[in-house]
């Protein structure tokens, strides 16, 4: 097990009065060294009574600051990172195709129901039928860099690690603890779609995309300006959520087309079928996990 340096201390700011203080004091004694000796003394003391006053101010201040503006600084990173995670310098190194977190967890985790951060940290730590043992918010945040997003898994307890599990749960304040016996899904989890009356048909979903999707990713699923890639080297690999056809049509039913979500059942199957069967990354855990030392702790078979 490694331990990281917490982020809050390297990143606690200077303190104003004490800065000010701690000048007026060395000011005073640069000055006092050019000066006559009874006159030295006399400043001297007046150091230290500034650098006392200086000392109390800091440790007063800091009690308040301290908690309140870093949690604040570091939730706002968190979302930050989620927002832009393939070119955000924290995340950019664990990112392997051209998806932001935000990509699918739509409005950075806000939307209600398009696999919505809201209220997901009262359901960990959560037993995972795939790692098949307990796992904590982080290591679930940090498995999607290697699915999800193509990637490595970040070390834990790294500043980005816990940067973005701290904004996660900002999003779950005042809600009750759900614990999670059977799978690491928070309480606003997409529901599961049953499968429809007919077989998903990849024909009638090529005919679907056309119409609905291709205008903003593109006929050739690579994406543009309007929308990421949903298939090819730039997007999930096969070891993603969505790479499964029902996990897909599930999504698509609550998320897409963006702002305007109306698929029928069947509608989100077929093109679920047709999006997923056009080759992606494959996922391979081998590659995926850093070795052991910059790991912290996976929590799973290796
Ligand atoms: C390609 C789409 C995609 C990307 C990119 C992605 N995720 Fe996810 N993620 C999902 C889906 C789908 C689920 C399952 C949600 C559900 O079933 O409600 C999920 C689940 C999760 C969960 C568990 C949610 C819960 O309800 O307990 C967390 C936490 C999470 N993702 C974090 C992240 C983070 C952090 C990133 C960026 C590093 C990320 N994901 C990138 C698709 C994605
Ligand atoms: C108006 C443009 C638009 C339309 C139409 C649209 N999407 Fe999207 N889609 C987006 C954008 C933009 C995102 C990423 C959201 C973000 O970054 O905020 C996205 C995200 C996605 C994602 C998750 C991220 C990824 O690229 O894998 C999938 C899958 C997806 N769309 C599939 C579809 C399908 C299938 C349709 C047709 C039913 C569709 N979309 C229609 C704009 C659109």
């Amino acid at each position: 097990m490694i331990h990281f340096r917490q982020p809050f201390l390297q990143n606690k700011m200077p303190n104003p009065i004490f800065e000010r203080l701690f000048s007026a004091a060395w000011l005073t004694g640069v000055r006092s060294l050019s000066c006559d000796w009874a006159l030295t003394t006399h400043r001297f003391l007046g150091i230290s009574l500034l650098m006392t006053i200086a000392t109390i101010a800091q440790s007063q201040d800091s009690e308040e600051t301290y908690t309140s503006q870093s949690y604040a600084e570091i939730t706002r990173l968190g979302e930050a990172i989620i927002e832009n995670t393939r070119e955000h310098p924290l995340s950019r190194d664990y990112i392997g195709n051209q998806l932001n977190c935000t990509s699918c967890h739509l409005e950075n985790g806000r939307h209600p129901m398009a696999a919505s951060f809201i209220g997901i940290a009262t359901a960990y730590p959560a037993w995972s039928p795939r790692e098949k043992r307990v796992i904590t918010l982080q290591d679930r945040v940090l498995n999607c860099f290697m699915r999800s997003q193509n990637g490595t898994r970040p070390p834990v307890g790294s500043k980005l690690a816990i940067a973005i599990t701290a904004y996660i749960t900002s999003l779950s304040e005042g809600q009750p603890i759900k614990v999670n016996r059977d799978k690491p899904l928070g309480p606003n989890h997409m529901p599961t779609l049953e499968p429809p009356k007919d077989a998903p048909s990849i024909r009638r979903g090529r005919t679907l995309y056309a119409e609905h999707c291709a205008s903003c990713h593109a006929a050739d699923g690579l994406g543009g300006n309007e929308g990421p890639p949903v298939w090819g080297p730039q997007s999930y690999n096969d070891g993603a959520g969505l790479s499964r056809v029902s996990k897909l049509a599930s999504y698509l039913k609550v998320a897409m087309p963006l702002d305007d979500p109306h698929l029928s059942d069947q509608e989100a199957f077929d093109l679920a079928a047709f999006v997923n069967s056009h080759p992606r990354p494959k996922f391979n855990l081998k590659k995926m996990l850093p070795t052991q030392e910059k790991m912290g702790e996976y929590n799973g078979d290796r």
